[in-house]
């Protein structure tokens, strides 16, 4: 999360995430799943905008790629809905403050395409927020906060770019490696709903681990790691939308070091062996009129 303070406005860069392996360990009587995830952060990122007001209301702006009037698709939830507004509003709860603000969200992560783009602008918001109004949570406090937004936003509020996740999602074990990575996503024209994905997901007797992958990425061994990649929610992501399915089989045609769905969907990456690959890559899928291609990399 990358924040700068200027001339009474706090602008913040929230990062998108993929996850390169994803198990579900079982379902819990929360309703919720139990998860063991590896998620990197990359640098394709929304930028939020908070203003003082002297009102007390919450004053949210869209703009960018899922907003009114912006193109394709129109799925970012506006004021109370958004997940912005819930975490101003929860820090007042929390805190008994009364302030406002003018907040301006500029959308460039794609929406229900399991990059967590809602999550990562509410982590943000939430570490925003505290500093616009002074009011000097912890970090812990601010954990339990984003874990009740959302089981990916208190990952977003680790400093660290990758990370296990377990639990939920909000157990963050931070991870580092010696090497950057570079992928090419794809996000197609449709999307999916994570709830959608998860009911219709059915744990296996056998789970795989991460380890595997996590040694693989220590090391530096980008050919291994890219066949280590798995994702649990694949099986029903392909079951309920036909996009994932001519992702995947395009993906499996391209020269990348593996390939995998992001979260819940619908977004579908590959890892390239660097910058230049990354950018041949995406040039063949752009030419297939497959859906909105971007280029991204881990972040340091
Ligand atoms: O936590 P979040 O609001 O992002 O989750 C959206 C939906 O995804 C949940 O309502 C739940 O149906 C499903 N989910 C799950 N297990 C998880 C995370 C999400 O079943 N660990």
């Amino acid at each position: 999360m990358l924040c700068h303070l200027g001339d009474e406005t706090l602008t913040i860069h929230a990062p998108a995430k993929l996850n390169l392996f994803l198990e579900v360990l079982g379902r819990r009587a929360d309703g919720f799943h139990e998860l063991e995830t590896l998620m990197v952060s990359v640098g394709l990122y929304d930028t939020l905008r908070l203003r003082h007001t002297t009102s007390e209301h919450i004053e949210l702006t869209n703009s960018g790629i899922g907003t009114s009037g912006a193109g394709q698709m129109s799925e970012i939830p506006e004021g109370r809905t958004n997940l912005v507004v819930r975490a101003a509003e929860l820090l007042r709860e929390a805190t008994g403050t009364s302030a406002g603000a003018r907040v301006s969200l500029h959308k460039r992560i794609p929406a229900a395409a399991g990059m967590a783009g809602g999550s990562s602008d509410a982590a943000a918001a939430l570490l925003g927020f505290n500093q616009l109004w002074r009011l000097g949570l912890a970090h812990a406090e601010l954990h339990e906060l984003a874990a009740r937004l959302g089981s990916d936003v208190p990952f977003f509020l680790s400093s660290s770019s990758a990370a296990i996740c377990r639990g939920r999602g909000e157990r963050i074990e931070p991870v580092h490696w010696p090497t950057r990575l570079y992928f090419v996503v794809v996000r197609p024209a449709t999307g999916l709903s994570t709830a959608e994905v998860f009911q219709n997901c059915r744990p296996q007797e056998e789970r795989r681990s991460v380890e595997a992958l996590a040694t693989m990425l220590a090391k530096g061994d980008l050919g291994q790691a890219g066949q280590q990649l798995h994702n649990r929610l694949l099986e029903p992501a392909l079951r309920l939308n036909e996009d994932v399915n001519r992702l995947r089989r395009t993906f499996a045609k391209l020269p990348v070091l593996g390939h995998m769905m992001s979260g819940s969907g619908t977004s579908y990456f590959g890892i390239c062996a660097h910058r230049k690959h990354a950018r041949t890559v995406a040039a063949r899928l752009h030419a297939t009129r497959i859906g909105s291609v971007f280029t991204v990399e881990s972040r340091p």
